[in-house]
Parts: C-alpha cells; structure tokens; sequence
C-alpha cells in the first residue's frame, strides 16, 4: 500500500449542524492527515461542474441544489491508502446501509444530505483536488 491523496467534501448538511470539528477527528483517528483544507461556498454551476458524471442520474439537479445551498469544507487527506481508508471512515453512501461508527451511519440525514463526499479511485482523486487546489496549497 503506498501513501496516497484523496479529495473530501463536508457537505452542507453537516456544515449547517456545526459538526466539521467531529468529522475532521475521524479522519485524523483513522490515521488520516488534512493537508489542505478551506471553507467555501460553491455556485450551482460549480457544483454541476464538479458532479458532471452524474449529469444524467435523476438526483443531478437536486444535488447540485444541495451543494450550493450551504458552504462546504474542501479538504485533502493524505494517507495510506487514503483512497480506499476514507471511504470506510466515510461508510456506505446511503446511511441506512452504513456500518456502525462510520461518519455517514452517525451523522448522515440522508442519501442525498449524506455529510461527506470521498474520492472513488486514485484516478478521480487526482481531477477533484486540481478542481479545488493549486499545487503549493497542499502542505504535507
Ligand atoms: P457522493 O459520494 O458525494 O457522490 C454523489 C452523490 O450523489 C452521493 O454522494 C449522494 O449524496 C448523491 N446521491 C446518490 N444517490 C442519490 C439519490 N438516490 N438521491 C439523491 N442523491 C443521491
């Protein structure tokens, strides 16, 4: 497994309830460093550019809704196999399916205000950080 980066978001629905500080902390328990880190507040648009692959789904325009309706915390971890070690401290991506002490199955309100979004690949998490960060913001 060698050291890797993977880009999240904490989603409005946690940003509202004030919940950043918890969320950040598991990352940080399951050995996961944020490298970079800002709160920001995206337009539609620039959420309909960054969820483009779903363009198609029938949640598109109701998820873009969703993550402009509130600021966002954009974050890097960095990590051993970060990729795949935040997707289980994120749990699944529905809450009624995720396991016990994950962030989503203790926080998550639903399946669209799900709390946290992770990379799905090494690939992906390559184009979503350069979507939200210039190289000398990552300090690891
Ligand atoms: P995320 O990991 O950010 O990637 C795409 C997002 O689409 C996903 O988390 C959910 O928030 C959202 N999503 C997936 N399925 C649905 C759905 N059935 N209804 C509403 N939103 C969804």
């Amino acid at each position: 497994m060698s050291v890797e980066r993977t880009l999240s978001i904490i989603k409005p629905d946690a940003t509202r309830r004030n919940l950043t500080g918890k969320i950040n902390a598991k990352f940080e328990e399951a050995g996961l460093r944020i490298i970079a880190q800002k709160r920001i507040h995206l337009t539609k648009a620039q959420a309909g550019e960054f969820y483009k692959v779903h363009a198609e789904r029938p949640f598109y325009d109701e998820l873009c809704e969703f993550m402009a309706s509130a600021p966002v915390v954009v974050q890097v971890l960095e990590g051993e196999g970060a990729v795949a070690k935040n997707r289980e401290v994120m749990g699944a991506t529905n809450p009624a399916d995720a396991d016990a002490g994950t962030i989503r199955a203790e926080f998550a309100e639903s399946v669209g205000e799900n709390s946290v979004h992770g990379s799905d690949a090494p690939e992906t998490a390559a184009a979503e950080i350069a979507y939200f960060f210039a190289g000398t913001e990552l300090v690891g």
